[in-house]
């Protein structure tokens, strides 16, 4: 299924979880990709993923809240790639002392968690923008955020978290009606329980797993693959004219 042949995809987060597994999947699909994350072991082996898929890779090791860097990448990316036709934003982090009542959450764990969540998207994008317009012609570029069930319930995930996620659904929305005239399109998903590293250890256990079975009409955690073949879908020309969505990939959790 080459829905993505000769296009040129930009993720961000792409050294783990559902980041690289949406390499992968756009890679499968036939696209390019340049990998953005903090992480270079993990960027190497994404690449080698995706090289052993049949597919090729850029990569870049940076700080996505470090505007020079993303700058850079996104520029590198572009000379290397020839074109781009999408972005994805998965960068992202939960930080333990977020995870607390909104009162003993310090200043600083708030603006670092806000830093990578909801800078780091905007930096990626506001990037890629110049490069993403179609302003001859029929053709568009796509823009997918990854934000959270967070961002749709207050389900207590920390306040950076949960703040950072609601920024990201409200600004896609933003991109969506600024760019659309532009040939760009721009959709959000929300994923909720996901089996990457960032929920590791979350469902473990008896009770993990009765409570999951509570939450999840559908039953069970998600694959990152099944995060990474919605994010093809909304990247490809099969959803033409979906633009300014949300869309939850979880499982039908916030359904009830
Ligand atoms: N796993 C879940 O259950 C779940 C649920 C809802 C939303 N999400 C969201 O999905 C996205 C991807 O998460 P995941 O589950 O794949 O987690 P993950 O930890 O497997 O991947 C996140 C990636 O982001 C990178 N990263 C973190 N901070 C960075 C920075 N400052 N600069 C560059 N890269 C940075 C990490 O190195 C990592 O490779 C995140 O935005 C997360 O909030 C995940």
């Amino acid at each position: 299924m080459q829905t993505l042949d000769g296009r040129a995809v930009l993720v961000t987060g792409a050294a783990s979880g559902i980041g690289r597994a949406t390499a992968l999947e756009v890679a499968r699909r036939g696209a390019v990709v340049a990998c953005l994350d903090r992480a270079a072991d993990g960027l190497e082996e994404t690449a080698a993923l995706v090289a052993e898929a049949g597919g090729r890779t850029v990569y870049h090791a940076l700080d996505v809240s470090d505007e020079p860097a993303v700058a850079d990448a996104v520029a590198a990316a572009v000379r290397d790639l020839g074109r781009l036709d999408g972005v994805v934003t998965s960068a992202g982090i939960v930080h333990g002392p977020d995870l607390q009542p909104i009162a003993d959450v310090s200043l600083e764990t708030f603006q670092q968690v806000l830093a990578v969540n909801l800078v780091g998207t905007f930096l990626a994008i506001k990037h890629a923008l110049a490069h993403l317009v179609r302003d001859d012609g029929p053709e568009r570029s796509s823009v997918v955020t990854i934000a959270s069930t967070a961002a749709l319930r207050g389900h207590g995930f920390g306040a950076g978290y949960t703040a950072s996620k609601g920024g990201v659904e409200a600004f896609t929305r933003l991109v969506a009606v600024q760019y659309g005239p532009r040939g760009v399109r721009a959709n959000c998903i929300c994923p909720g329980a996901v089996a990457t590293p960032m929920a590791a250890g979350a469902w473990d256990g008896e009770a993990a797993r009765a409570r999951m079975k509570r939450l999840i009409p559908i039953g069970n955690v998600a694959d990152p693959s099944e995060l990474a073949t919605a994010v093809a879908f909304l990247l490809s020309d099969d959803s033409r004219h979906v633009t300014g969505q949300t869309l939850a990939v979880d499982g039908g959790s916030t359904a009830q």
